[in-house]
């Protein structure tokens, strides 16, 4: 695969501004640089390059620093990736609804098509239709697959059938990875070099507020989205929350496992109400949820102040209800067994 040709010619061209944190990257010094104000503790601007938190992530991760791109938020990645690949009014990208509505969102705002092809048998990869697109004849660039999908719950099967058939840029988003047994696509970034997998801090790691969104790919896909981000996408703050956060594993692992076997209890009880008629099986920290009138149980859980997300316009009759700590998932429980009398 030759990158330059998916990656937009202004891009190509674009001489990326160089802060003065990229220019020296010493610690030590007195700053007159960066017209900061030379009092405080907030005052100095933070590493551009987040080269502290990349390294802690590549040595977790057995990985180069070089193979991750840091956004605020995995979001700041996905528009980065519209920036970097998709020419506005001319080049499109396929998504698998029903998925993450952020691809959608972000397309529209960088005037890229979409080419939906929805997800079949089971909310899995339609490979059949996806051998037939004709990508360079349509000028699709990026493919969005999320897996476990938001909001099925469900692991995507057929990844590697797509890293076969697709010669552009695979986005594999794993927001929800930590809470599945299957295995990351990280580890397959040398083999692909359109392969970008996403990951982010929100989820398993509780640190939505923090804004930490990764990227992972090959060398060459990091610098073009690096050239193109904000220099200072990713503050000192939130920085020094991900190392914090990344440092403290034990932690990690205990809430990551209550909320394992609270999704297995909560799916257990809620199964057993007659307004529910299926549970779909999860792999990560939600269940989607089929009940008997899905914007009926969504009204009356609000009047409760329980705000779960009525999925109904995507999928019929679907709440998807994210596993919260054991007692919120008692009361409800309790107000979902009130609906059912
Ligand atoms: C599949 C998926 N990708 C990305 C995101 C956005 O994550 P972040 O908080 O890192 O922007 C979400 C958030 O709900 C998500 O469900």
């Amino acid at each position: 695969m030759n990158l330059t040709n998916l990656v937009r010619p202004n891009i190509l061209r674009l001489k990326p501004y160089s802060s003065a944190r990229d220019e020296f990257k010493g610690k030590e010094g007195i700053f007159l640089d960066a017209n900061e104000n030379p009092f405080g503790e907030l005052n100095r601007y933070p590493d551009p390059g987040q080269l502290a938190l990349k390294q802690k992530l590549a040595s977790i991760k057995l990985l180069s620093h070089e193979n991750i791109f840091i956004g605020n938020g995995s979001d700041e990645a996905i528009d980065i990736l519209f920036r970097v690949f998709c020419e506005p009014g001319r080049d499109k990208v396929v998504t698998c609804p029903p998925t993450y509505g952020m691809y959608e969102v972000s397309a529209g705002i960088n005037d890229a098509g979409v080419i939906s092809i929805p997800l079949i048998n089971n909310f899995q990869l339609d490979i059949e239709s996806i051998a037939r697109l004709d990508r360079q004849a349509e000028n699709v660039k990026m493919i969005f697959l999320c897996s476990p999908n938001n909001p099925t719950g469900n692991i995507l099967k057929d990844i590697d059938a797509v890293l076969d058939i697709f010669n552009g840029i695979v986005v594999v988003d794993e927001a929800y990875i930590d809470f599945s047994d299957a295995e990351s696509y990280i580890h397959k970034i040398a083999d692909h070099p359109g392969l970008v997998v996403l990951q982010t801090m929100s989820k398993a790691r509780g640190l939505a507020a923090a804004r930490i969104g990764i990227a992972y790919a090959n060398p060459e896909i990091i610098a073009f989205m690096n050239k193109v981000k904000p220099p200072y996408n990713v503050s000192a703050l939130n920085q020094e929350a991900a190392l914090n956060a990344l440092d403290n594993q034990a932690v990690f692992q205990k809430q990551k496992q209550e909320i394992k076997e609270q999704k297995r209890y909560l799916e257990q009880e809620l199964i057993k109400l007659k307004c529910v008629k299926h549970i779909h099986p999860s792999d990560a920290n939600f269940l989607l949820v089929e009940v008997s009138d899905a914007n009926f149980i969504y009204d009356e859980l609000v009047k409760s102040q329980i705000i779960t997300r009525n999925r109904h316009s995507v999928i019929r009759n679907c709440i998807r209800i994210t596993i919260g700590t054991k007692s919120e998932n008692q009361k409800l429980l309790q107000y979902f067994k009130q609906l059912n009398n």
